[in-house]
């Protein structure tokens, strides 16, 4: 029929290969995303180190490859020194960022003993902070975290426990540093050059870092483009990557332009690699850099908070929106977004890990859940592993107010190590099935291992406390590979995972 979807594959028709770090999360101090999210001392689940074993099953689970921490909006106030040395020393502070006391109970040291305990897969990205403090913290941070031995502040560290360098490689230089929330909030010029000058001191003492240079905190704020381009003049040389952070939600019930966030999304990442490759070809570098889109999801910003709070409290409950089905496939096709441009990110981080707009929820001696949206990473981060395939679907579309006639398909393929492929598909049409059929070209393969998808009568159901287990992904029938062509129907407004060997 010609409502039928469609696309072809063929394997050397690539995009690229997957940087595993694709599936990078987000721990900050904000709310509970650390105290009672992984974190609970006295907790029936908790370890000897006071570590939620109950998350970081879960954790493991979604399969994160990278967690950056420790902010977002609370690193450009922080001091990284409060976080380490004895527990009881530990100062109480104000974090202005979120109008909450920071106990310090969490620190450096308990975030690489997280990270272990995660296994050898999970890589720490550490952001310094640039708001309120400059060149020589984060040069002492550097020192501490990654010098061997036998300087003030490496033997600092030993004292406090870690014999072994944590060794870590990648570095936020700042985040958000456009922000008016931010503080220290910097100009293009302000920043660009702190940001180059803290590149090059903290490459003097550990030369393999891999530092990110902040773009602009929103691609609709006026300072976007003329922001990433003053950055970049300063920073191109001395830095690999460049941030992206966007955040997604329904604005006055316009569910047709959520279904289609993705497109926003492409064109911030098409826009971001447009002006890096620009200034890289003004500065005649021969370097190309590539992005971290390290912070990104879908975020009910303009919702009242439903837990009422007091200023100053330690672990409020913040930003815990609960994702329904429809955030999912949105969220879906934000990670189909991602994989479409592996080429150049080596990077992303899904905002953020737990409680805090996270694909885990906890409550305090509590049980953990997963969320609607836990599904669709934990899909993508286990078989979304390999070269990424061209694909260029051709598919109805339907209107929507932000972004006109937009594609009901979005689609992208996966080949994996053993040369099956994984395609990854959200059907957007909110009230009809989408057959799709994918012809594939010179693949050999016979088999449908597993049509999964995630969709449900009820476009507003989410798990909760209460139902913890409402909306799981379920197997569909019929989906059929036969002569070369995969036959697929996508329910309506679903996220769809189909393996093929
Ligand atoms: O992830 C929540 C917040 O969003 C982060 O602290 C900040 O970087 C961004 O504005």
């Amino acid at each position: 029929t010609t409502r039928t979807a469609r696309f072809t594959l063929d394997p050397d028709f690539t995009v690229g290969r997957v940087d595993p770090r694709l599936y990078g999360s987000f721990v900050e101090h904000l709310g509970r995303c650390v105290y009672t999210g992984i974190h609970e001392p006295g907790h029936p689940a908790a370890d000897e180190d006071g570590l939620r074993t109950d998350v970081l099953e879960l954790v493991r689970e979604l399969g994160v490859t990278v967690v950056r921490y420790p902010g977002g909006n609370f690193v450009s106030g922080y001091r990284w020194e409060d976080g380490v040395g004895p527990v009881e020393e530990r100062p109480r502070r104000l974090d202005v960022a979120w109008r909450s006391t920071e106990s310090n109970r969490f620190g450096l040291g308990e975030f690489m003993t997280f990270l272990r305990k995660l296994g050898p897969r999970a890589e720490p990205m550490m952001a310094v902070n640039l708001g309120t403090r400059g060149i020589a913290e984060a040069m002492d941070l550097v020192e501490y975290a990654n010098h061997p031995a036998g300087t003030a502040l490496s033997d600092r560290r030993i004292a406090h426990g870690d014999k072994d360098p944590f060794g870590i490689r990648l570095w936020c230089l700042g985040n958000e540093m456009d922000g008016t929330w931010q503080t220290g909030q910097k100009t293009a010029e302000e920043y660009g050059r702190l940001a180059a000058q803290t590149a090059r001191a903290l490459r003097q003492i550990d030369p393999d870092l891999e530092l990110v240079a902040c773009g602009s905190s929103a691609r609709d704020l006026p300072t976007f483009a003329s922001w990433e381009a003053t950055v970049l003049a300063e920073t191109y040389e001395v830095v690999d990557h460049v941030s992206l952070h966007a955040y997604y939600e329904e604005t006055d019930g316009d569910r047709d332009s959520f279904l289609a966030s993705a497109v926003h999304m492409e064109a911030f990442i098409e826009e971001v690699v447009a002006t890096c490759d620009h200034v890289g070809a003004r500065l005649k570098s021969p370097k190309r850099l590539t992005l971290s889109f390290d912070e990104w999801n879908v975020w009910y910003q303009r919702r009242p908070n439903p837990h009422p709070f007091e200023d100053w409290q330690e672990a409020p409950r913040l930003l815990e929106d609960v994702y329904t089905v429809t955030d999912a496939v949105v969220f879906g096709s934000l990670l189909i977004t991602l994989l479409r441009h592996a080429d150049r990110i080596a990077v992303a981080c899904l905002a953020q890990l737990v409680n805090v707009i996270a694909p885990i929820m906890t409550e305090p001696g509590g049980p953990a859940w997963r969320q609607t949206t836990f599904f669709p990473f934990a899909q993508a981060a286990r078989h979304g592993q390999g070269t990424v395939l061209d694909v260029r679907p051709v598919s109805p579309a339907y209107r929507t107010e932000k972004y006109g006639e937009v594609p009901l398909l979005h689609a992208t393929a996966v080949r994996d190590e053993d040369g099956g492929v994984t395609v990854f598909a959200v059907n957007r049409d909110r009230h009809r099935a989408l057959p799709l059929d994918v012809t594939l070209r010179g693949f050999g393969l016979t088999e449908v291992v597993e049509h999964s998808a995630l969709s449900d009568a009820d476009p507003e159901a989410c798990n909760t406390l209460a139902d913890p287990g409402r909306v799981v992904p379920h197997a569909v029938a019929g989906t059929e590979l036969a002569d070369g062509v995969l036959r697929a129907v996508l329910e309506p407004m679903s996220w769809n995972v189909v393996r093929l060997a």
